[in-house]
């Protein structure tokens, strides 16, 4: 507020001593006759520099009197504007005066020099801001592109719930994520990406890409003003990564990426994968990989090795789980029969998410019904597959329970006989998977990415091969018939996953990535074991 308060003064200081510089010579015989002669002279070979010179001093004076970062290149816009018709004006008045005329070379120079003025006043504003505090715990900015729930979210939901008091998040969009940070205390700042550059998605071409460039960087200079407060920015997501990882080195911050996705065909246009690639390589100090699978498709297109470490999604797991009357109750409000055997799917409604293999392979299953659990969360696309979803629902006769998104899953996994995930690309971890295995449910997975890792066949669970009905059915109708291999590898499922997966063990990791950041010491045991692995050639 000072530096606002004394910029303004400077700017009416110097608006004044320029408009008598500026008609000064109608005064005289002579450009600045207050000087000697020979500087004089000198001054006015200088004319160029000067100009530029003087332009940049207001520019940077103007910025720091009135510019911020909200709208910044609206602001640039319209300062750049204003200073070029003041030089201008000047210029004018000028060449009104006998034997002179108007100099386009002074023009130029003032408009280069506003520029380059403002540019600096943006400099000073960054510079001007500090850490929040020196204490023990490192200040971290997490940063997130939605404000849905989906799987990142819900991660990054609990990591920041944990570190509430040395935490912000930023999130690229409103929604109920925003409200389920504020209610664990989590401080939450929306700064919305513009419209040409929420609309890019995951397949975005290049022309989409251009376009959405101006909002980038308009988003990307205000995380750079908010990273300056804290010790370490964290990337949760791939347009996260894209905006937050130049604005982390712009603010000289280190930055974290947690890579929830598989870089790879089928989830990411070519373009989209260099892009995130030379992102996390060339600003992220370490890429926290949700699986194997996701760390190696990093890897494989390009991504360093020894920036990754594999740390799975962490589970809270429930003391207390439903009670048969609330599971009763539950089936009736969705018009279950109460002894119908049931298979729960779980997850966004997305195609690569294969509800309608689910849908297809139950034809061959005719007494099971099956809830869908979640809805179409990010694209146009999303919300057309939901709806073909409906219209393929009609053929199973009343078997297929739309429940929509619901925030509180528990209820529903427990009032399954089966989880099925379905995913016909490679997911990338999987945490419906977890779910049902720690509701010690028998679960059917896709045999590809982290759902592979997280269930061993026969074991903790069945795998089946992406998008093959014939095999979902197989295994549908195996579970159904031997209640017994189904009640034992639900058993053996449990229990695998409270070992992996507690949330508090996976918390622990995390911070322990984020001290490791934070202080910039050498890479742990675990990112150099990685760090020893080469990168292939990026497919194809
Ligand atoms: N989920 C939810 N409400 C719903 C449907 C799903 O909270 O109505 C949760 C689900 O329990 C899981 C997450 O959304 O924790 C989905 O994560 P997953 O990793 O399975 O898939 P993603 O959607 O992140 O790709
Ligand atoms: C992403 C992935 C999902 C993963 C989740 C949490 O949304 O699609 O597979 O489980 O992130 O890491």
């Amino acid at each position: 507020m000072n530096m606002k308060r004394n910029a303004r003064i400077a700017l009416l200081l110097l608006l004044a001593a320029g408009l008598w510089l500026a008609l000064k010579p109608t005064l005289g015989d002579r450009r600045f006759t207050f000087l000697p002669f020979r500087w004089s002279e000198f001054i006015d070979i200088m004319d160029f520099w000067l100009n530029f010179g003087s332009f940049a001093i207001l520019g940077t004076t103007v910025w720091l009197a009135f510019g911020s970062f909200e709208k910044a290149f609206r602001h640039l816009l319209l300062m750049t504007g204003f200073i070029t018709l003041l030089n201008i004006t000047l210029e004018l008045l000028q060449s009104a005066i006998p034997g002179r005329a108007m100099d386009m070379a002074d023009v130029w120079a003032g408009l280069f020099g506003c520029v380059f003025g403002i540019a600096g006043g943006m400099v000073l504003q960054l510079l001007n801001i500090h850490r929040k505090s020196a204490g023990t715990e490192p200040q971290v900015l997490f940063l997130d592109q939605t404000g849905r729930l989906g799987g990142a979210e819900l991660m990054l939901l609990d990591i920041a719930a944990a570190r509430a008091a040395d935490s912000e998040v930023i999130l690229f969009q409103d929604g109920e994520f925003r409200t389920a940070l504020e209610n664990v205390g989590v401080k939450t700042t929306i700064l919305k990406l513009g419209e040409e550059a929420s609309t890019v998605d995951k397949q975005a071409g290049l022309k989409r890409v251009l376009r959405s460039i101006p909002g980038i960087l308009q988003l990307m200079l205000q995380t750079v003003q908010a990273a300056r407060s804290f010790d370490v920015v964290y990337a949760n997501t791939a347009k996260a990564l894209v905006i937050g990882g130049p604005a982390a080195r712009l603010a000289g911050r280190p930055l974290i990426f947690h890579l929830h996705d598989i870089i790879a065909d089928g989830h990411f246009s070519v373009l989209n994968q260099q892009a995130l690639v030379l992102c996390a390589n060339y600003c992220a100090q370490s890429v926290i990989a949700n699986s194997e699978a996701t760390k190696d498709a990093f890897i494989a297109c390009g991504g360093r090795a020894e920036l990754c470490v594999v740390i799975p999604n962490g589970f809270r797991i429930p003391i207390e789980r439903s009670s048969p009357e609330e599971t009763k109750s539950l089936r009736t409000s969705l018009g279950i029969p109460s002894d119908a055997w049931t298979v729960l799917m779980a997850g966004r409604l997305a195609h690569w998410k294969g509800q309608h293999i689910l849908l297809e392979a139950l034809k061959a299953v005719p007494t099971a019904h099956a809830v869908l659990l979640g809805d179409a969360l990010f694209t146009d696309e999303d919300r057309k597959y939901a709806q073909q979803l409906h219209t393929q629902a009609e053929e199973l006769a009343g078997r297929i329970h739309f429940a929509g998104f619901q925030s509180t899953t528990m209820p529903y996994f427990d009032m399954a006989d089966v989880v099925v995930h379905a995913s016909v690309y490679p997911e990338p971890f999987g945490r419906v998977i977890v779910e049902g295995m720690l509701a010690a449910k028998p679960v059917i997975a896709s045999r590809a990415g982290g759902a592979a890792e997280i269930i061993s066949h026969e074991h903790t669970g069945l795998l089946v091969n992406p998008g093959n009905v014939k095999e979902l059915t197989d295994a549908l109708l195996r579970l159904q018939n031997d209640s017994e291999f189904a009640a034992s590898i639900a058993r053996e499922a449990q229990q695998t996953a409270q070992d992996i997966y507690a949330l508090s063990a996976v918390q622990e990791k995390i911070e322990s990535v984020i001290h490791q950041i934070a202080s910039q010491q050498e890479p742990q045991e675990s990112l150099t074991i990685i760090s020893s692995q080469k990168s292939p050639p990026c497919p194809a």
